[in-house]
């Protein structure tokens, strides 16, 4: 007899965590004071929208955020870690060279025999993540996935560096995605250009022992800015076109949390109105591939989205990569 292989993909729960220390812009400003790095609460709210950020504190890794978010989706779907029988784990900050963070989330949550491995994406990386696991279900490799983005790139700034070491957080957001009869997930789309490699890196690697090359996250802001703005309007426009909407049909719209201008652009471009336009940046600052499932499950749990409300997930980042997941909660 021939298997039934689902045609859809829902998701059922949604978690996140944010590690407790949180750093207002001033807070921050007075650190990086003692180290002569001048910068201001002003220029950081003017240019990008952020007002604090969390970072982790100790040892703690990237695997034991994703484990929290975990816990908290797993909850709201109402369903046992042992029932999972697909992790991925977005992240580029993962907890070591490997195995996968996914395998540590793995073992943490105490379950073990399903596939689980990681998305390397940068801030794609959870509209990656999404889009494998929703093909995973349709095929009938999975009917029960685990889908997280977590993220400690506090691990990989340069405290030496205004231009980048104020925008980033750290943080995990996750969801669980089952096979359903209804969709769930409408239609799905993934982008990258390499030739953009050296604009968004952190070019150090491991090698004989040592680490070779700067291991600090190195961006062309500007640079970023213009292909992000373009690529998040074309991609929307795609995908809605895939599942047939236009984005009059769009309820809520969740870009990646990079910079409150990107976002509030792209809202305009798709003559979406700011009030469909869910921004967590403020608080969060850009938390990479975390930011996308720590902004729904945010808004979820506030019940500022709702049951069936169609939602546009848009990621970009580092690669150059780009992507888009049209859903209906
Ligand atoms: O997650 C991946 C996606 N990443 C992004 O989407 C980031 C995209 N890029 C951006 O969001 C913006 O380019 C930034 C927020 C990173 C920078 O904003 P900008 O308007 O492009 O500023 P800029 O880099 O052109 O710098 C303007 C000025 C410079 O001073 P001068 O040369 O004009 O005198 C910088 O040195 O602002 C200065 N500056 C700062 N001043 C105070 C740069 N960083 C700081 C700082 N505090 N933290």
């Amino acid at each position: 007899m021939t298997p039934i292989v689902p045609r859809h993909s829902r998701i059922t729960g949604t978690g996140s965590f944010l590690p407790p220390k949180r750093l207002t812009n001033d807070m921050l400003a007075a650190q990086l004071a003692q180290d002569g790095i001048e910068t201001s609460d002003q220029w950081i709210v003017d240019r990008t929208g952020i007002k604090a950020r969390h970072f982790v504190e100790g040892d703690v890794a990237c695997s034991d955020l994703a484990v929290q978010a975990a816990r908290r989706a797993l909850e709201a779907a109402d369903c046992d870690a042992a029932s999972i029988d697909l992790i991925i784990v977005a992240t580029s900050t993962p907890d070591m060279v490997f195995p996968s963070t996914a395998c540590i989330v793995q073992q943490k949550l105490g379950v073990h025999g399903c596939p689980a491995f990681d998305v390397q994406a940068v801030c794609s990386g959870f509209v990656y993540a999404l889009t494998l696991a929703d093909s995973m279900i349709r095929t009938g490799a999975a009917r029960k996935a685990l889908v997280i983005g977590a993220e400690v790139f506090s691990r990989i700034l340069d405290f030496k560096d205004r231009g980048t070491c104020v925008l980033f957080g750290d943080g995990a957001g996750a969801v669980v995605l089952e096979a359903s009869d209804t969709p769930g997930i409408l239609a799905t789309e993934l982008h990258a250009d390499g030739r953009h490699v050296g604009i968004l890196c952190v070019p150090g690697h491991v090698s004989g022992g040592q680490i070779l090359g700067d291991p600090v996250l190195k961006m062309d802001g500007p640079a970023v800015f213009k292909i992000a703005v373009n690529v998040l309007f074309d991609v929307a426009q795609s995908v809605l076109a895939k599942a047939g909407l236009t984005d009059a049909d769009v309820d809520w719209l969740i870009p990646h949390q990079a910079n409150i201008r990107i976002l509030q652009s792209t809202a305009k471009r798709l003559k979406l109105p700011t009030e469909k336009l869910i921004v967590t940046v403020d608080q969060h600052g850009n938390t990479s591939a975390a930011s996308i499932p720590l902004a729904l499950d945010e808004s979820v749990r506030s019940g500022k989205i709702k049951p069936g409300d169609t939602v546009l997930l848009e990621g970009v980042g580092g690669g150059f990569t780009w992507g888009a997941v049209l859903l209906d909660l």
